[in-house]
């Protein structure tokens, strides 16, 4: 039996606009998923197809229990972290030999075949790795980890985000005219947010128009925007949807003695709030004792 964590992710820019191969900046944070993985000729694994797709692509079988501290369906990566974690903890068991690039490459094309052939590696690249990403054309690049100050506020509201992919590469075919170039500001953002990382001031005003920009393709949903909305009113540098939208999780950029005052705010509109920051570990072995 062995057990391994991995953690959530937010993104700090260019959502959506990944999957076309645009950039997204993606940074891990720190509540994690952990997975236990037991030797065994039968298979335990509920009906997840992340966590199917997992012991297929090893070549094995077994039983699981998962203990997630990260909520799911809310745009903070899950599923990306259990499949991460998964292979990881499969790997160790059954001492398959595979590398962390191995298994970041094996969980990004599990993420991509449930998601119907549309998505970006970042989730599952952040949460193998920890710390902050870069994503441009598929590839990944570290970036310089940053310690900002975040305040994510869960909106409730479950989204799917199979289906928030569906509906922009609807918008995409049906009005490329409206689309593509909301898809092209949301690059720009994320050109902008690259120079100015070590300037949250700067970061908040870009996140606000990348809020607006996801708005605009429909991922947006009224509880994130009042979300959104409190956490700028109660001194945030700047707040936006994070991760598929339509529901889940928005974040703000904080100063550090306004998190409070934000996680607040963002709970008296309904929301449930973490205060959090960057978690520089990616996917880790546990100790079972
Ligand atoms: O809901 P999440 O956190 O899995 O975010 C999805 C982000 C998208 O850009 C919409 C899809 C992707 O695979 O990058």
């Amino acid at each position: 039996m062995t057990t391994w964590s991995a953690p959530g992710k937010v993104f700090l820019f260019g959502e959506h606009a990944v999957v076309y191969g645009k950039p997204g900046i993606a940074m891990a944070i720190k509540p994690r998923v952990y997975v236990t993985v037991r030797k065994g000729n039968q298979s335990h694994y509920g009906k997840s197809p992340y966590i199917e797709a997992c012991f297929k692509e090893m070549g094995v079988r077994g039983s699981i229990y998962i203990n997630s501290q990260l909520p799911s369906s809310s745009g903070l990566g899950s599923s990306a972290a259990v499949t991460v974690a998964t292979l990881a903890a499969i790997n160790d068991e059954y001492n398959l030999g595979r590398n962390l690039e191995e298994l970041a490459d094996i969980a990004f094309l599990i993420e991509k075949n449930v998601q119907k052939g549309r998505a970006s590696p970042t989730d599952t690249s952040v949460s193998a790795f920890g710390g902050m990403f870069f994503i441009t054309e598929g590839r990944r690049r570290r970036l310089a980890p940053q310690n900002y100050n975040l305040v994510i506020g869960n909106s409730m509201v479950s989204h799917n985000t199979s289906r928030m992919v569906e509906l922009v590469a609807e918008l995409k075919k049906n009005n490329p005219d409206i689309c593509n170039p909301v898809l092209e500001a949301i690059e720009g953002v994320t050109m902008e947010a690259m120079k100015y990382l070590h300037d949250p001031q700067r970061l908040g005003k870009l996140m606000d128009i990348n809020h607006a920009l996801l708005d605009a393709i429909g991922v947006g949903h009224p509880v994130l925007t009042r979300l959104v909305l409190a956490a700028r009113v109660t001194g945030a540098y700047g707040a936006k949807t994070t991760g598929a939208g339509g529901g889940g999780c928005m974040i703000a950029l904080t100063p550090k003695n306004f998190r409070n005052r934000i996680a607040g705010a963002i709970e008296v509109f309904d929301g449930r709030a973490i205060i959090t920051s960057i978690d520089t570990e990616g996917v880790r072995k546990e100790n079972d004792g």
